[in-house]
């Protein structure tokens, strides 16, 4: 009996540990989905902007620590930018680390 309540022990703090890697690493998949919003301003990831001169950040290619980092700055306010302040304000964590392995999957050319 012991035993077995060890053993639901062992599986239950397993999966506690399952839940947290999984929340430090980003699925691309779901950032593609996510950065759907994004792309009126950050261009598509590859082609050039439509502006005279490139004026938003570049994200293709970018480090997913650099663009997490970046995100959480607006969003706490640590670095302010009335937009993306804005865009930020409405990810959660998990959303960032999804757009940031999205991103990180592109070709930065
Ligand atoms: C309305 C236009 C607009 C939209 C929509 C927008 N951004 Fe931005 N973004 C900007 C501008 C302008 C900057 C530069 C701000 C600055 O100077 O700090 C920026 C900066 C950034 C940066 C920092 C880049 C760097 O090199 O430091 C990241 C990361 C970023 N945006 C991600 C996103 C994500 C993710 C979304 C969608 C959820 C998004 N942006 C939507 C306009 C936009």
């Amino acid at each position: 009996m012991i035993q077995r309540l060890a053993g639901i022990a062992v599986l239950a703090m397993l999966s506690g540990m399952a839940l947290v890697a999984n929340a430090e690493s980003g699925d691309p998949q779901q950032g593609k989905v996510k950065f759907q919003g994004c792309i009126g301003c950050h261009a598509q990831p590859l082609a050039t902007n439509a502006y005279p001169t490139f004026k938003f950040p570049k994200l293709a290619g970018q480090h997913p620590e650099y663009i997490v980092a970046a995100l959480k700055a607006y969003k706490s306010g640590e670095r302010s930018h009335k937009t993306m302040t804005f865009q930020a304000g409405s990810l959660s964590e998990q959303d960032m680390l999804d757009i940031a392995a999205y991103l990180a999957t592109l070709d930065g050319q």
